[in-house]
């Protein structure tokens, strides 16, 4: 998809913004506290629904205000489209074309945005919430509906961890949640695991040529019982198992431990885990070929690349391997909107737009 035009009002620091960006890479420039990422946040929220730092609509208005807007005008499989995100009073509307839309909506297929951010390059050794965060996304980037899936699935273990906490549970009363937490559940499972198995070999080519022949592997890990289970429905037993055979346990900790919100995704370099053995260089290779393995992904089963948002990497990678991405991102042929603090950061860039970002405000250079 292209991104034809942004227009943001009221969103966090930015006043009243239009920026047009080129077909390839947009930079947008400023000091630190600008704006430049509240920029890349309304992009995403404008073609994802959510953004990627706050759950918290609130966060998103500028402070003292009840309002804030983002639209995006897009071309998506060939056909001009509006979105409009709207948030008042502490609700949030979507529109696309002026009409209401879901963000699981097949009218939105091929809309997407990939991020990469600082917080990118520490993945590997993470908490494995951010790696699982990573993999979600990535599947969502894929398949929209899979926000429902995970949505349903959130629920579920939310009422069972509270039903855990307001003290002692009947065992049965406690198996009644564990059916419908078992088939939420095993989907994400199944849904996680062929991301990455659609991800390993572009991640393998990928590191290949952005870094060394060194070997990669990636897996995605959960209980051991649930590791041997192939199919969706052998997934939902195990979980189903695993749900009853823990249960005691969750009883005495008040929470659910087991399930697929305790699962990894491990990385890994001539067969030994990256976190735990790798260099800070191969770490950031890594990083950088997962990233381009997403976006080589999401722009084969969208049928065209995504956006592009970088945040700041370029400041932080050497200049070979800021080479190497921005390389991959022409190989791609992906639209590009990358925010930097020093323009010098960032190679020569064919026919890019520049703007300067300054106190919430957006100025072509
Ligand atoms: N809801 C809000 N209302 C008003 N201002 C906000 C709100 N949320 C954040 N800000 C302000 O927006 C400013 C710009 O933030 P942003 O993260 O976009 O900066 P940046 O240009 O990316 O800086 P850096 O280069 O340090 O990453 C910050 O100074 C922050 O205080
Ligand atoms: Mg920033």
């Amino acid at each position: 998809m292209i991104l034809r035009e942004m227009r943001a009002r009221g969103w966090r620091n930015l006043a009243s913004v239009a920026l047009q960006p080129g077909p390839g890479a947009t930079v947008l420039f400023g000091q630190n506290g600008q704006g430049k990422t509240n920029l890349l946040e309304a992009a995403y929220t404008a073609l994802c629904f959510r953004s990627f730092r706050t759950s918290s609509l609130s966060d998103l208005v500028a402070w003292g205000s009840q309002e804030a807007m983002v639209e995006a005008e897009i071309t998506v499989s060939a056909l001009d489209r509006a979105l409009k995100i709207q948030i008042s009073q502490g609700r949030k509307t979507t529109l696309l074309d002026g009409k209401g839309v879901r963000r699981d909506s097949s009218a939105l297929l091929g809309v997407g945005a990939v991020l990469f951010g600082p917080e990118d390059l520490r993945l590997p050794k993470a908490a494995a919430a951010e790696r699982r965060r990573f993999l979600d996304r990535a599947v969502f980037g894929a398949h929209r509906p899979y926000f429902r899936e995970v949505l349903t699935f959130e629920r579920v273990l939310k009422s069972r961890n509270a039903l855990l906490r307001r003290g002692p549970v009947e065992a049965t009363l406690l198996a009644s949640y564990d059916e419908k937490l078992a088939e939420a559940g095993a989907r994400i499972v199944i849904r996680r695991r062929e991301t990455v198995r659609s991800l390993l070999p572009r991640l393998e080519s990928t590191f290949r040529q952005i870094h060394s022949e060194a070997a990669v592997g990636m897996r995605y890990r959960s209980d051991a019982r649930v590791e041997t289970a192939e199919s969706e429905a052998e997934v939902l037993s195990a979980l189903r198992e695993g749900l009853l055979a823990n249960g005691e346990a969750d009883r005495r900790r008040g929470f659910t431990g087991f399930g697929p919100q305790t699962d990894d995704l491990e990385l890994e370099l001539e067969g030994h885990l990256a976190r735990e053995h790798a260099s800070q260089g191969q770490l950031r290779s890594l990083v950088l070929a997962l990233k381009v393995a997403e976006m080589e992904y999401l722009r084969e089963v969208l049928g065209e690349p995504p956006l592009l948002l970088l945040d700041d990497v370029a400041s932080e990678l050497d200049e070979e391997r800021r080479r190497r991405l921005f390389e991959a991102m022409a190989a791609l042929s992906c639209q590009s909107l990358v925010t930097v603090t020093e323009r010098d950061h960032l190679p020569p860039l064919a026919g890019c737009v520049d703007y300067e970002v300054k106190h919430g405000t957006v100025r072509r250079l």
